[in-house]
């Protein structure tokens, strides 16, 4: 028995922040954001929007493609460094609107990675217990929590969300192998100082910008380009499957430099290496089920196509997932 991907969807916000826009904000161009970010424009939540408005879209259209409905669902993970709040947890807030009265709802904060690390999860779940269904959401609203007056890193966020519903299947489909991992000796690359218990918001924690990212984008990079290749590895060995094997190839959308550079380095055709940074930005652990739904949609990724997926980010985490769709 393998767990599969059942159904997927994806919702993005209709307001668009192009370069252009950004130019008039801080010292940046359209020149240097796409020579060294490859984006374009990302979409940007209406301010009566939250994180769960956006999963809502996205888990609707990818049970409506699963051909099952929110009664079904077993459990709820949503991947989000944004939730709608501390507490409760988003996936509750969803749950909510869903109507999904028979599943357990929790978040997963994993940044960038927390996608790979929320169907990890549920892969365990379902092959673990009697649960039949679960949805798992990657859902970001990062404009809330950047600095548009940083231009290191207010270029590079946007906001989507992206679903899959997972389900049991006989035969060869499904999730092949999974790997996670993590590095907290690099919390201080990429955080938000403040919200949290060690700097509870306060008047001085807004007036310094303290509940916005920060990052050193150059250390990001870095680890970045060395971390992708081994975490491919990881779930190409588990399956003993070699990258000549993979149809397509989604890493997480942080930026095209690091992408083409880890597909060189793995000795990947471009071709293959599916890519939607350049309208969408960075949307953290909604990017690579975006890619996915979309890719989908557009019949890019046909059933029995070998799908790997990579993603990194803030922890510093990292994690691959190999799928025969
Ligand atoms: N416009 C114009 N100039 C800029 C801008 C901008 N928007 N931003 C920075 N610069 C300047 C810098 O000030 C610097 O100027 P200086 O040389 O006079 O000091 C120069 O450009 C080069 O800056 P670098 O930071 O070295 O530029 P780099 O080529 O590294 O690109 C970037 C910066 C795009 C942020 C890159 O480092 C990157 O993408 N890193 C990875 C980020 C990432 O992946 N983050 C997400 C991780 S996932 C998660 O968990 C959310």
């Amino acid at each position: 028995m393998k767990i599969q991907i059942l159904g997927t969807g994806y919702a993005l916000p209709d307001r668009i922040l192009s370069n252009a826009d950004l130019e008039k904000m801080v010292e940046t161009s359209d020149d240097w954001i796409v020579s060294r970010t490859g984006i374009r424009e990302r979409r940007i939540s209406e301010e009566d929007i939250a994180t769960s408005d956006l999963a809502y879209k996205a888990a609707s259209i990818a049970l409506n493609n699963a051909g099952i409905t929110a009664e079904d669902l077993d459990l709820i993970i949503v991947a989000t460094i944004t939730p709608d709040m501390p507490m409760p947890a988003t996936a509750c807030f969803l749950q909510d609107l869903l109507g999904a009265t028979g599943a357990a709802a929790f978040d997963l904060s994993a940044a960038c990675t927390g996608f790979i690390y929320a169907i990890t999860t549920a892969e365990h779940f379902l092959l673990g217990n009697d649960y039949r269904y679960a949805l798992v959401v990657g859902a970001e609203i990062l404009s809330r929590v950047t600095d548009y007056t940083d231009r290191s890193t207010c270029i590079l966020f946007g906001d989507g969300a992206g679903a899959m519903v997972l389900g049991k299947g006989e035969g060869e489909n499904g999730i092949l192998a999974t790997y996670l991992g993590s590095n907290g000796a690099g919390t201080s690359l990429l955080y938000i100082p403040a919200g949290g218990t060690r700097h509870p918001a306060s008047q001085e924690t807004v007036a310094k910008r303290m509940h916005c990212m920060r990052m050193q984008g150059h250390e990001i990079f870095k680890f970045a380009v060395k971390t992708i290749p081994e975490c491919a590895s990881q779930v190409l060995r588990r399956a003993s499957l070699s990258i000549d094997d993979v149809d397509h190839i989604v890493f997480h959308q942080a930026n095209l430099r690091i992408m083409k550079a880890a597909a060189a380095k793995m000795k990947v055709p471009w071709e293959r290496v599916l890519v939607n940074i350049e309208k969408c930005g960075n949307i953290s652990a909604a990017s690579i089920p975006v890619v996915v739904a979309e890719a989908v949609e557009q019949g890019k990724i046909q059933s029995g196509d070998l799908v790997l997926m990579v993603g990194f980010g803030a922890g510093l985490t990292m994690g691959a997932a190999l799928v025969r769709w």
